[in-house]
């Protein structure tokens, strides 16, 4: 359940880099101990639906030279990244399932979880500096404000902090940051203008923060053999996503029972699912969905600042994607 793009040439086109990007990635992890290899390919093998490197390769379009070998690399980096950061996240969400599979953490343990994200992550380091300084200045800032956001969430909002905002402000820096970073590099390494490389910059950072709030929608509304994750994640680590804190502004008698089940993290799982229940049945995840629909409206007003040219189709499918994906 990828993403299908309409035209053909260009379909083609960002198979033969995604094809590309899928060899780095699989050189890039070979190494003298063949465990930490096996660990690394658990995940890159598990059929991720690689939609950073699309962007990627999508936002180099823009520029004179989609097919430079520097954005192909670029993509893998931000790939690279993204796994690494997976298999930290499933250890401190105690996630046992990702992209169907089980967990690296799951299968193995924390241990090797952690050394494996580590591992992914110096290895993108690595081929982040044949892009040179500019490059990797990006990336470290990219990765900072990730894990401030991560940081955030795990702290949760303050007193004083409004929730809604608090969240916006995690899902932007923990998902928004890194689909910023996919789209700039696109454009910076096909030669793209500053403008056009800011305005993907932008188009990526409002499509990421969609994106997380369908991932977060995805957790409640849907079944585990669509998303490959177990449902009800975020209601164990007692994480309060968008259309949780809707539902949670609802008062009144009838809602006392959710706002009970939501005040702290559920290890039961009569209790997991009767919280799954109430919330399906409640406005709040068809709220969130009209957020991730505004989100969509901003990102195609930033596809309007780009040159006419074949990519832009395929962009505004990938917003579509975005907003309409259970998976
Ligand atoms: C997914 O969120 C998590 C992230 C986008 C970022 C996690 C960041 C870190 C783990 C920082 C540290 C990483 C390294 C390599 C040092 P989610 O849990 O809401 O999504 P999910 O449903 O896919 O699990
Ligand atoms: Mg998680
Ligand atoms: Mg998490």
């Amino acid at each position: 359940a990828g993403v299908q793009l309409a035209d053909p040439a260009l379909a083609e086109a960002t198979a033969d880099g995604l094809k590309r990007v899928e060899d780095l990635l699989h050189r890039e992890v070979q190494g003298d101990y063949r465990f930490v290899t096996e660990t690394s390919l658990h995940l890159i093998d598990a059929g991720g639906k690689r939609f950073r490197p699309l962007f990627t390769l999508l936002a180099a379009q823009v520029g004179p030279h989609p097919e430079r070998d520097d954005v192909i690399t670029a993509a893998a980096v931000v790939e690279l990244i993204h796994l690494a950061t997976l298999y930290h996240d499933d250890v401190m969400d105690a996630a046992t399932m990702r992209r169907g599979a089980e967990s690296a953490n799951s299968r193995w343990d924390n241990s090797v979880a952690i050394l494996t994200g580590d591992f992914l992550f110096a290895h993108a380091s690595r081929l982040v500096a044949d892009l040179g300084p500019d490059a990797v200045r990006i990336i470290a800032e990219t990765f900072a404000e990730l894990v401030t956001g991560q940081m955030r969430e795990t702290r949760g909002p303050r007193a004083d902090d409004d929730p809604v905002a608090h969240y916006l402000r995690v899902v932007g820096e923990k998902t928004g940051s890194l689909i910023a970073t996919s789209g700039r590099y696109g454009g910076m390494y096909s030669g793209a203008s500053p403008e056009h490389v800011e305005a993907l910059r932008r188009f990526g950072e409002i499509i990421g923060t969609a994106f997380q709030i369908s991932d977060d929608i995805i957790d409640i509304a849907s079944p585990a053999d669509d998303s490959g994750k177990t449902p009800g994640t975020d209601l164990r680590e007692g994480v309060h996503t968008l259309p949780m804190l809707y539902a949670l502004r609802e008062e009144g008698p009838e809602h006392a029972r959710l706002h009970a089940l939501l005040s702290r993290p559920l290890t039961d799982d009569a209790e997991v699912d009767e919280a799954l229940g109430l919330l399906r049945a409640g406005n709040g995840i068809a709220e969130a969905r009209r957020t991730v629909a505004g989100y969509a409206e901003e990102a195609r007003k930033e596809l309007a600042q780009l040159p006419p040219c074949a990519a832009i189709d395929a962009l505004s499918t990938l917003v579509d994607y975005t907003v309409e994906r259970t998976g």
